[in-house]
């Protein structure tokens, strides 16, 4: 069996949502001290609707899928619902990782809340 699922390699490839968002409503910055890969994502919400979401990962190429798949998942979806989003959905979604890989996935879940605990603070809104 191959390490990589293709949906890995086609995101890794072709991650979708690459970029900044200006004026983002919530941004969240995480980083792994083990491997130094850092991941930033810019959440647009609108109505407690989550409309663009893009990143920006200097990271292996796991960690790229990973942000790739998980703003796919989470744009047009209530900020309570991408609240919910777990590693394991991503892996998941992505058909898979590698163990020594899934940390990647982690990256873009703690990205996803910290961009969340963002907007909420600058809405003055409790979680
Ligand atoms: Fe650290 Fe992938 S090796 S994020």
């Amino acid at each position: 069996m191959a390490l990589y699922s293709e949906k890995v390699m086609d995101h890794f490839r072709n991650p979708r949502n690459v970029g900044v968002i200006e004026n983002a409503d919530g941004v969240g910055k995480v980083g792994n001290a083990k491997c130094g890969d850092i991941m930033e994502i810019y959440l647009k919400i609108d109505n407690d609707i989550i409309t663009d979401a893009k990143f920006e990962t200097f990271g292996c190429g796991s960690a790229i899928a990973s942000s790739s798949m998980a703003t796919e998942m989470i744009k047009g979806k209530p900020v309570s619902e991408a609240a919910q989003l777990t590693n394991k959905a991503v892996t998941e979604a992505l058909d898979g990782l590698p163990p020594q890989k899934i940390h990647c996935s982690v990256l873009a879940e703690e990205a996803i809340k910290k961009a969340l605990d963002d907007y909420y603070q600058k809405n003055g809104e409790s979680k």
